[in-house]
């Protein structure tokens, strides 16, 4: 079976563009390959952040991984930090990885710009980190959307190098190759009130995104606020009317429909029969998500046992990688 690796950030609330960009992918390919699904929790810390709020997101993620349909009894669910290999093969991929394939990358140009002096070193290397969380894994594929697909590259890109630099003629290589899986639709979607802006956990409006524990009314207020137009009839194709498409875009998702459905459905709506249709298939969607969350976030001893036995599995394939990189670096190996 193929490998797959894929993970969120610990911060703050979920939202709809990482459950149809992500998670939601996670969970219908799940049993075609081998799965480890991580909460990335050193990742979350590359930004200010609360202490005492980490290890409760921390939960509240894998709770809404499970919610949301991942199998812990054949995906392997566990917290980035409790693989110390994580942080381990970091260290050695950065003494491969030169500055400025880092300083290329778009997330860090933007988050660096947001930060002003306060850049931590952290937040530079945490590509190298989300590498180091791949390539552990020897893993094929990584489910994710449209804005990690350069953070993969790097990783391909840092392998090979290692491949090259150190184990040239061992075969299979010893680090392998990812490639992203990145969706059709779903892949980006955008603010609720900007349509050119990407919907982020880290946007200041929280009428931007709909979280998945959004409660109904709250979801019904957002779809009212929304940013629309006063055009007739609706259509994913018109490059000036970007909130048309991504909302379109989050009602064949929820619904399960495909673009031909929607348009023939749709087409020659306005917004006051839709946004209402739109509502209604959202909280469809999610609700059941959200009642075995509710009842999945009460029950820490489930989700300790499932953490922990995530982790034991997990370390043991990391490791045997960190053991065969460090070899080929030259380490000693310890008696
Ligand atoms: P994060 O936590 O920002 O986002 C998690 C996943 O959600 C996707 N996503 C979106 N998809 C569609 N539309 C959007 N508006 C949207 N916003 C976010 C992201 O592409 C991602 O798939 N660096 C990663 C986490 C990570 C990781 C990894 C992923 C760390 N190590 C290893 C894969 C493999 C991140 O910050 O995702």
């Amino acid at each position: 079976k193929l490998r797959v690796l894929s993970g969120v950030q610990p911060t703050g609330s979920l939202h709809l563009g990482n459950y149809f960009g992500a998670i939601r992918n996670w969970v219908l390919t799940q049993h075609q390959y081998e799965s480890f699904f991580c909460v990335v929790d050193m990742h979350a810390i590359t930004m200010p952040y609360k202490a005492k709020e980490l290890s409760e997101v921390t939960y509240k993620t894998a709770a809404l991984y499970l919610a949301a349909g991942i199998d812990a009894n054949t995906s392997k669910v566990f917290v980035q930090s409790h693989v110390k290999e994580h942080a381990e093969l970091t260290w050695l991929l950065n003494c491969i990885t030169p500055m400025n394939w880092l300083e290329r990358m778009i997330q860090y140009k933007e988050k660096a710009r947001k930060q002003g002096e306060n850049v931590g070193v952290g937040l530079f290397d945490y590509p190298v980190l989300m590498a180091a969380d791949v390539l552990l894994y020897q893993t094929d594929v990584v489910p994710v959307g449209e804005d990690q697909k350069q953070h993969i590259e790097l990783a391909r890109d840092i392998a090979r190098r290692f491949n090259d630099q150190f184990a040239k003629r061992a075969r299979p290589r010893v680090l392998r190759e990812p490639n992203p899986l990145i969706q059709k639709d779903g892949a980006r979607l955008m603010s609720l009130e900007d349509g050119t802006s990407k919907m982020s956990k880290s946007a200041e409006s929280d009428f931007s995104r709909i979280n998945l524990d959004d409660d109904p009314k709250l979801i019904e207020k957002k779809i009212k606020r929304c940013k629309t137009d006063s055009l007739k009839g609706l259509t994913y194709d018109d490059p000036n009317r970007p909130e048309v498409r991504n909302l379109l875009t989050i009602y064949q998702l929820c619904t399960g429909k495909s673009k031909e459905e929607v348009i023939a459905e749709c087409a020659d709506m306005n917004f006051g029969t839709f946004k209402p249709l739109l509502t209604d298939a959202i909280i469809e969607h999610l609700s059941p998500i959200q009642k075995t969350y509710n009842e999945l976030i009460l029950d820490r001893a489930y989700l300790d046992e499932v953490l922990t036995k995530g982790a034991a599995e997990a370390r043991e394939v990391a490791a045997a990688t960190v053991s065969e990189v460090k070899k080929y670096m030259g380490f000693t190996q310890p008696l």
